[in-house]
Parts: C-alpha cells; structure tokens; sequence
C-alpha cells in the first residue's frame, strides 16, 4: 500500500476490500475490483473520481487502465456527481406496451429535468432508460436506487418520488 492509497481510500474501504480480498488467491487480487468500486462510490457520495480509481487500482496492484475501463463499463458506476436517489424506468418492449412512455413522461414532467439529468436539489438522479430489467410480469416498472417498483401508475410513481428524502 502506498501513502496515496493509504489517505485516499478510507479505512472502513480498506477493510471492505480486505474482507473481498480473502475469498480471492492473492494472485487474483483484481476479482475484487466492483467490490472496491462499489463501496468507495457509496462512500463519496454516489460517483467515482480519478484519484479514488488510481488508489483502488495501486490498492488491488492493477493498472489504472484497468480500473477506468471497469468504472466506465458497468452502469452501476457514475464518473461525476449525481444526485443521491438513482431512478431509471425501464422502457422496453414489455414495459413500452403497458405505458412506460407515459410514466417516464410523467417523471420529467414532474422532476422537470430530462433522462441522464439530476434535480438541482441534488436529491434524484434520473438515470437512464433501461433495457429490460426482468421483472416483465411487473411491467410498467422502474428501478429507484437497489429495489423494484411495478405495475406503476403516474399516482404511484409520486408516491415514491415523494418519498424519497
Ligand atoms: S421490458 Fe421492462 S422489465 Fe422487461
């Protein structure tokens, strides 16, 4: 571990790491890097920054690269600050046919802001559109941080986004 890692990445990070880092050879350090990913974001707030992928890489002893290219693949990460609560309505074929148009027409609307935006009180982030989360049955759906919301109604849908602090 280097001095930078050892400011940058927070101890209860380190930890979290470690405890990923036990189930992997110690050759394999780099199978622990979503998990690294994860946490740091969660710790600074939902987004990732240069120097917190450059001590998660020297952390894991990968090369940087390699953590950019996980952090900018997978749409869990986020590169620069959103707001706190992430909603994505998905919009696929199943969903489209039982009126997601109109559910996500009715959270711009609401939120007054478009898809990829954030409110400017920082407390929603309307992510992304999304490609079928498997939950069909459910259709219309979204997804509001880790959990699934279905069958949703524009009454619903201010219901949850009122709720969320
Ligand atoms: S199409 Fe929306 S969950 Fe499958």
């Amino acid at each position: 571990m280097t001095a930078t890692t050892d400011t940058i990445l927070s101890a209860h990070a380190r930890e979290e790491v470690d405890r990923w880092l036990a189930r992997y050879p110690d050759d394999q350090k780099q199978s622990a890097v979503l998990a690294a990913l994860r946490e740091v974001q969660h710790e600074n707030g939902g987004y990732l920054t240069t120097p917190l992928m450059d001590a998660v890489a020297a952390y894991l002893e990968m090369p940087t690269i390699a953590v950019y290219e996980v952090a900018s693949f997978y749409s869990m990460f986020e590169l620069e600050p959103v707001g706190r609560h992430s909603v994505s309505v998905c919009t696929n074929v199943s969903c489209m046919l039982r009126g997601s148009d109109d559910i996500l027409a009715h959270i711009v609307n609401k939120l007054g802001i478009e898809v990829g935006q954030s409110t400017p009180d920082g407390r929603i982030y309307l992510k992304r559109e999304e490609e079928c989360l498997a939950a069909c049955c459910g259709a219309p759906m979204m997804q509001v941080d880790h959990v699934y919301y279905e069958d949703l109604t524009p009454a619903r849908v201010d219901e949850i986004l009122d709720g969320l602090e």
